[in-house]
């Protein structure tokens, strides 16, 4: 089946720049958070374009009536990283997003199967089907931990055209398995590598995102 699902991989020199510092090997832990923290800024600037619901009303300049245009307080905007490596990019999500609730949820890889187990759902029952939701999981390698994140906020309502997910690495295998489910579902991703090693880890990648951030 063909790759139907939108994935952009923005063309912004900043996005390179952070990713070239946390794929390199030698980069201190302090410093990969850094990346981390930027690359999540500015996936999430362009993850929200022609996203996020605005309104218009007339304001008073000091000079004159203007037009003005806001974001819709009216529609919920929710991010909810995927820990633990999700939370790494939550500075800069939250710095674009400061107004957004946060719903963590956690899911542990058996290393065995690489299949996902939910160990951990702050995501309230249900969320009215025009809440944008913004998924934060740094690495998309075998696909299990997003395709059971995906059935989960799927089965709370949530509409597939109003989640968006920000990733730092993805592997082709992760971004089929979306796209035969999920092919309305838009990610932005600051690439697409080749592929992945025995264990599931994404080549060339960056390493455990995880241990990375955390120092572990
Ligand atoms: N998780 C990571 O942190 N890195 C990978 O390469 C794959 C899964």
């Amino acid at each position: 089946m063909a790759l139907q699902l939108r994935v952009f991989v923005p063309p912004h020199p900043l996005i390179k720049h952070w990713l070239g510092v946390a794929r390199d090997a030698n980069t201190p832990s302090s410093l990969f958070r850094t990346s981390m923290t930027e690359l999540g800024r500015w996936l999430t600037y362009e993850a929200t374009r022609e996203w996020l619901p605005t309104m218009d009303r007339m304001i008073e300049t000091p000079l004159a009536p203007c037009p003005a245009t806001f974001i819709n307080p009216q529609v919920p905007t929710v991010i909810v990283p995927i820990l633990r490596a999700g939370l790494a990019l939550m500075e800069g999500a939250q710095a674009v997003l400061p107004l957004a609730s946060v719903y963590h949820v956690g899911f542990v890889r058996n290393e065995e199967t690489l299949e996902a187990s939910c160990y951990l759902n702050k995501l309230p029952e249900s969320l009215s089907a025009e809440t944008r939701v913004l998924v934060s999981e740094p690495m998309l390698a075998t696909g299990g931990t997003i395709m059971a994140a995906m059935a989960d906020l799927t089965s709370r309502g949530i509409s597939v055209e109003n989640i968006r997910i920000i990733s730092i690495v993805t592997s082709p295998s992760a971004l089929q398995r979306l796209a035969d489910a999920y092919p309305q579902l838009n990610i932005y991703a600051a690439t697409i590598d080749e592929g992945l090693d025995d264990n599931g880890y994404i080549v060339p990648g960056l390493g455990d995102a995880g241990d990375r951030t955390f120092g572990t």
